[in-house]
């Protein structure tokens, strides 16, 4: 799957974004390596901390149906109502991403203002990271 494609499925996950609170509506598109695109948004709650951004949800929604290869992830977010704008992951979700994919391989896509986006390899993001191999060596 070609990245623009990508960058617009995210875009449109936005769409369903749950922020009444901070106004700030983010999207992901997770490509699974055989193909399938699972999509998130950012979902808050009353509660604050109880909130889960749009990367983590989807990915919740692709591991629990028993993904596990992944390929890229693009990321859609800014004001809602206003164009994307180069929203980073934050570093919960870089460390919640690590766990599953090989973060030197992994491509993380973020869609600028006019739909037109970078890539980033997961492990530029989050340079030393803490994984599964750090615990049993
Ligand atoms: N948010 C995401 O969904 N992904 C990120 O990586 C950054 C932040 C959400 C969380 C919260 O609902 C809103 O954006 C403002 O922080």
């Amino acid at each position: 799957m070609d990245y623009a494609e990508l960058c617009r499925m995210a875009d449109e996950a936005r769409g369903n974004s749950y922020c009444a609170y901070s106004n700030f509506s983010v999207g992901a598109a997770l490509l699974t390596k055989d193909g399938k695109v699972y999509k998130g948004c950012n979902i808050e709650n009353a509660s604050y901390p109880a909130g889960i951004c749009a990367e983590r949800t989807a990915f919740v929604k692709a591991l629990s149906e028993g993904e596990r290869e992944f390929e890229a992830i693009a990321i859609s977010g800014g004001p809602k109502g206003d164009n994307p704008n180069d929203a980073f992951p934050c570093g919960i979700c870089r460390q919640f991403m690590n766990e599953f994919v090989s973060s030197e391989d992994f491509d993380v896509v973020i869609v600028h203002d006019d739909m037109k986006y970078d890539v980033y390899k997961l492990n530029i993001l989050l340079p030393y990271s803490f994984g599964p191999e750090s615990l049993y060596k």
